[in-house]
């Protein structure tokens, strides 16, 4: 697991979580999932083989992943594959499937965790999709059996915001006046496991739209002078850029 990304060392220490960087890489940790596993008692890892006879869709679906690419030794040192997500199968096969004899990471988050620790800080940020709270899961943003565990898979509009649109159809529009910002993506300003500013922004206050809107002729934007008003509250406050997803009245999506 050494090419695995570091945690976030910043991130943990805005969010106050030093004591979770004693542990600076994503080992699995077996005892962990020992026990996240245990819901079903007595069941033993069987191997994927045994799964595909049932689930042929989630198997062909997988071994394209980027999942279906690393693999976890069990107990007797055999790789995982399904077991990896769904814990000791043995069980589930015996008793011809069912939903209370095999772990679906969709209750739980934790499983996802052993493995990302750096989202499990993300997700403790002041401001952050309800995961944590049981009310959605990462399932909802991400497929983990897919091609691709992102979101999105292609690169229009409708792709890449899509996910989000289902939950936010007020950001959908079409708008007559858009914004061209948002054609780059939700994630272009919001950080959407969790950020420590408010409704997730990435960046806090005008910084967030003068990463963009800085011209040559700074404190002038577009054509008009700023100088007076970047002082009286952000960009999107109350009076100036409140329609920020985009407008269906005025061109410099004021409202
Ligand atoms: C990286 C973790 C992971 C791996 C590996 C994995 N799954 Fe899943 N599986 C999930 C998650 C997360 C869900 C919940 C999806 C949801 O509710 O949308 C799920 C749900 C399911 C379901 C319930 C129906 C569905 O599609 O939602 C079945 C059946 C299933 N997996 C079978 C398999 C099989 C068979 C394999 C191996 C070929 C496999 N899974 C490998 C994470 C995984
Ligand atoms: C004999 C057929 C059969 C085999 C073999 C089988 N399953 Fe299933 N599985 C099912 C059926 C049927 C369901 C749907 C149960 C339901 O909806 O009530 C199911 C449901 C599931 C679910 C969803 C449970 C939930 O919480 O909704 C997961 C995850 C799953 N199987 C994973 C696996 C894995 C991993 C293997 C291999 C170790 C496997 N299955 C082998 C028949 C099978
Ligand atoms: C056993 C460890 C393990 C588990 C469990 C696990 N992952 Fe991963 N995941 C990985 C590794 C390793 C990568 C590849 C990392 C990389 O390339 O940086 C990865 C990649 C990803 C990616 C990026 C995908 C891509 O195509 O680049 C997403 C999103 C993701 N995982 C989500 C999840 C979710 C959601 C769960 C829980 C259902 C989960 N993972 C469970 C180890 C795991
Ligand atoms: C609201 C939707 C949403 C939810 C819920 C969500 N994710 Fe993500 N995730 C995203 C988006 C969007 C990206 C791409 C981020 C970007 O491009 O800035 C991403 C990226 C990732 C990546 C790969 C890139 C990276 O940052 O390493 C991993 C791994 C991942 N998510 C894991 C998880 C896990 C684990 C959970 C649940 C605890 C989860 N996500 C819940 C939307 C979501
Ligand atoms: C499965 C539904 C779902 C999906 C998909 C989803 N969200 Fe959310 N989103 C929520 C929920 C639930 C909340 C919390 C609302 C609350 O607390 O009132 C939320 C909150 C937010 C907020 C903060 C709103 C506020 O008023 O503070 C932003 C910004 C946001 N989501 C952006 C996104 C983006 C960007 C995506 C796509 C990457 C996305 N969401 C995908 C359900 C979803
Ligand atoms: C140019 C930056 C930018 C982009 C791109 C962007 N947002 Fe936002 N979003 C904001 C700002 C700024 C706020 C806070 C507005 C406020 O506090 O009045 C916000 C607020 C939100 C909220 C909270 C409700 C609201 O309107 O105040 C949701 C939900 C949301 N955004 C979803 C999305 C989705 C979905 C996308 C992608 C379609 C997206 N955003 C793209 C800047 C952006
Ligand atoms: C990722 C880059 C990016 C970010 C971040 C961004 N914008 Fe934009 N914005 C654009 C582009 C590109 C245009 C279209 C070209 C132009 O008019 O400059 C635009 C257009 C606009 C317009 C309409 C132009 C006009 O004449 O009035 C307004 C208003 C605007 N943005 C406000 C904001 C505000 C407020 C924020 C911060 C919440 C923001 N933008 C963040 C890229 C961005």
């Amino acid at each position: 697991m050494s090419h695995f990304k570091p945690i976030l060392i910043q991130l943990c220490a805005v969010a106050g979580l030093l004591g979770t960087l004693t542990l600076t890489s994503t080992a699995v940790e077996a005892a962990s999932l020992q026990k996240l596993f245990s819901e079903v008692e007595g069941a033993e890892y069987v191997g994927s083989d045994m799964c595909v006879a049932c689930h042929e869709d989630q198997e062909r679906e997988f071994k394209l992943s980027t999942h279906s690419r690393i693999s976890f030794a069990d107990d007797s040192g055999e790789p995982q594959g399904c077991e990896m997500c769904h814990g000791p199968g043995s069980v589930h096969v015996e008793e011809g499937g069912g939903k209370d004899n095999i772990f679906n990471p969709r209750r739980n988050p934790e499983l996802c965790f052993s493995c990302h620790l750096d989202k499990q800080a993300e997700f403790r940020l002041p401001f952050r999709h309800p995961v944590m709270e049981g009310k959605m899961a990462c399932a909802d943003c991400h497929n983990s059996h897919g091609t691709d565990a992102q979101p999105w898979t292609s690169t229009s509009l409708d792709g890449v915001n899509g996910k989000c649109f289902q939950c936010h159809k007020e950001q959908r529009g079409p708008f007559v006046f858009e914004h061209e910002a948002v054609g780059e993506g939700c994630t272009t300003c919001h950080k959407v496991h969790g950020s420590i500013h408010d409704k997730m922004l990435k960046v806090r206050d005008n910084n967030l739209c003068l990463r963009c809107h800085t011209q040559m002729n700074f404190p002038s934007i577009g054509d008009s002078n700023h100088s007076g008003r970047l002082t009286r509250g952000t960009c999107f406050s109350g009076g100036c850029h409140t329609a920020i997803h985009g407008s269906n009245f005025d061109d410099h999506l004021r409202y």
